[in-house]
């Protein structure tokens, strides 16, 4: 175990939630969070078709809740049909927001742009009917590529409304990752965009996709829709690209919504496992829908006069959850940001923030942690050189935050009066599984907290059975959920041993160590598998490996990851070459190659923090790889521990001197 988690475990701070908070909260007070828990633990099945019938339109109402017949393949609410763009805007025009902001759009370099619910149900229609015009229809898959945007929301919105499953890429990946996600999802329709803007840079988007097209194996896709956000000049084939602006203006401004099964697949979004091959983890529409939406009230507390932001990005499944599906279907007014957080300087978030009156403002730690650094070096950036006083709650997603990181979220963005929900969960989960009810649980900087009413978090050991608590574990969830992962695309074997291995009788595995203390509260330790996460984002070490190997120089390389005081954990990969190791100066410029390399193959996130050559790596008589001692190294410690199985203990000392 880590200081830092040792440190983290002994934190004793208790926060209760403030009374203001608790008075106008959806879920008021500890006794109505215990209610509602009890009741989903009583009567799983009544209590979640009832949120069901209260929280969603259906075309065809469902009778049967739970379908169990062919564990670990759940179908929730699986004879109900509905439409999940119906859900997030028709409604909306129904309940009397037709004219209340649905986006306010910020653009890198800080142009505004607003569009209300009967606008952005119009350009869904518009592009929907394009789509329609070109022959897409329920059952195909799409693959969108774009930017933040306004543009981005409106694609997955139209591509819900005729069925077609979309997978969302994120800008960032390079042209191969991009490649095999147009080809693992045998996609026939592509979005994207000319270039983005990030941090006052062009950034092109389309030749990442005609790279990928020239790749080969991409036969199926038919046609590339192409969003102008810059007008940047791109490659143009006429039989196959499109520009969305053309498809969509002289369209109708009505699109029937498709009624789809309750399990269509509405989207398809890889993320990194424990192999070499990311996995496409496949969502519902009912089950998933409803849980975006009852997070937003339960966790986020949504309120009609509520300005939502999540600055994650569309490419990952919080961006999802907390922009595309969840905010539209509460019918709130959320803030869409096509930058980074510190250009045109690091007070961006709290300027937006002040401009566009925030009320709730959902992050992850990784950029906490950037903006304390910076905001330290110049009090101009702090927030309290901002007005914050618009906000009400504040959120944390995606990797632990540390209890210093959270002290300082609290007090100085959040004034000391918002709590904080730290939201635990993953693409697999859908939405929020363990975290704070804001106007029930007590908070613990550094812990998720209380698992949510329906959701059966424990932690046990490699049986199955529980574990006491104050002792680590796994992370499991024992029954099944609406939210849940339903099949990784392709891949039911993988599915099954990935998420449900026999031993453990059933229970999801989520993949995370963790231990629970006396009062339920969950404290992650960090991934069990080669899964790290840097930045917030999930890399598995396998993926970074396997393109380190496929350069012409590498032999062999071994990635580990290393706590990072501002990206939670940092690549640090041991890589033998072919030819001799290199020293100095040469080992600087491979080195450089290599991270390019990776860069290229995966994407710019993958890229190692730091490359060790090595004449060999350190190996067990039997050819194993013993990546728990280059965790140690990568550390800059000391080996302690025993290494006389080792077939080559000399290795060790070579690879701790860093380049
Ligand atoms: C980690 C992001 C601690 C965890 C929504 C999980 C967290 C993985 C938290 C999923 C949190 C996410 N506290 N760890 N609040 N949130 N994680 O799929 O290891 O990108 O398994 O989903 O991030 O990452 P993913």
């Amino acid at each position: 175990m880590s200081n830092e988690i040792e440190s983290v475990l002994h934190e004793t701070r208790v926060f209760p939630p403030p009374q203001d908070f608790v008075k106008q909260a959806n879920v008021s007070g500890q006794a109505a969070y215990q209610a509602l828990l009890d009741e989903s633990d009583r009567d799983p099945d009544g209590f979640w078709g009832r949120h069901a019938r209260e929280h969603l339109t259906w075309r065809k109402p469902f009778t049967q809740v739970l379908d169990e017949s062919k564990a670990p393949f759940y179908k929730w609410f699986g004879d109900g049909e509905l439409n999940v763009s119906e859900n997030c805007l028709d409604v909306n025009l129904k309940n009397g927001n037709a004219n209340k902001v649905a986006i306010i759009f910020e653009a890198d370099g800080g142009e505004v742009k607003k569009v209300t619910y009967q606008q952005l149900y119009e350009l869904v229609c518009k592009f929907a009917n394009g789509l329609k015009s070109l022959g897409y229809k329920s059952g195909d898959r799409s693959v969108i590529y774009l930017p933040m945007s306004i543009e981005a929301v409106v694609a997955m919105q139209a591509c819900a409304r005729l069925g077609i499953t979309h997978s969302v890429v994120f800008g960032g990946f390079s042209a191969k990752s991009l490649h095999e996600r147009i080809t693992d999802v045998g996609a026939s329709l592509v979005i994207t965009a000319d270039e983005q803007m990030r941090g006052g840079k062009a950034i092109t988007l389309k030749p990442a996709v005609d790279e990928a097209f020239a790749m080969g194996g991409c036969e199926a896709v038919r046609h590339c829709v192409v969003y102008k956000r810059t007008g940047g000049k791109v490659a143009w084939d006429a039989k196959r690209d499109i520009w969305m602006h053309e498809l969509a203006d002289n369209q109708s401004a009505e699109c029937a919504p498709v009624a789809v099964n309750a399990e269509h697949p509405l989207f398809i979004l890889y993320t990194s496992g424990s192999t070499g091959k990311p996995k496409g983890v496949q969502h519902s529409s009912g089950g998933y829908l409803l849980w975006a939406k009852l997070t937003m009230q339960w966790v986020f507390d949504a309120k009609p006069n509520d300005v939502f932001w999540c600055t994650a990005d569309v490419g990952w499944v919080t961006g999802h959850t907390y922009i595309t599906y969840g905010p539209l279907a509460a019918g709130l007014t959320q803030i869409v940001f096509e930058g980074v957080p510190t250009y045109p300087d690091a007070g961006r978030f709290w300027k937006m923030i002040q401009d566009h009156k925030a009320t709730i403002f959902y992050t992850a730690p990784t950029a906490i942690r950037s903006l304390i650094k910076a905001s330290e070096a110049n009090a101009a950036h702090h927030p309290k050189s901002f007005d914050l006083s618009s906000l009400r709650l504040l959120g944390s997603v995606g990797e632990p935050i540390n209890p210093e990181a959270w002290m300082w979220y609290h007090n100085n963005v959040g004034g000391g009066r918002c709590p904080i929900v730290d939201t635990w969960w993953q693409t697999e989960t859908g939405g929020h599984m363990i975290t704070p009810m804001p106007g029930a649980t007590p908070l613990k900087p550094g812990s998720c907290t209380t698992r949510l009413p329906g959701i059966t978090a424990a932690i046990v050991d490699e049986t199955g059975g529980d574990v006491e608590a104050g002792h680590g574990g796994f992370l499991v969830i024992k029954r099944p959920w609406p939210s849940m992962i339903r099949n990784i695309w392709g891949d039911p074997d993988r599915y099954i041993s990935s998420y449900f291995p026999s031993e453990l009788g059933g229970y999801y595995l989520a993949g995370d160590g963790a231990q629970c203390d006396k009062d339920g509260c969950f404290w992650i330790m960090g991934r069990i598998d080669d899964v790290l996460n840097v930045s917030g984002h999930r890399l598995g070490t396998m993926e970074v490996e396997s393109a380190l190997v496929s350069h012409e120089l590498v032999a062999e390389a071994a990635v580990v990851g290393r706590p990072d005081a501002t990206t939670g954990e940092a690549v640090v990969a041991f890589v033998v070459l072919k030819r001799s190791r290199p020293e100095g100066d040469e080992a600087i410029a491979i080195g450089k190659q290599l991270r390019d390399w990776v860069a290229k193959e995966i994407g710019p996130i993958a890229k190692p923090k730091e490359i060790r050559f090595g004449d060999n790596l350190p190996k067990t008589r039997s050819g194993k790889i013993m990546r728990r001692l280059l965790r140690v190294v990568a550390k800059g410690e000391k080996v302690t521990q025993d290494v006389s199985t080792l077939e080559n203990p000399a290795i060790l000392d070579q690879l701790s001197s860093p380049v």
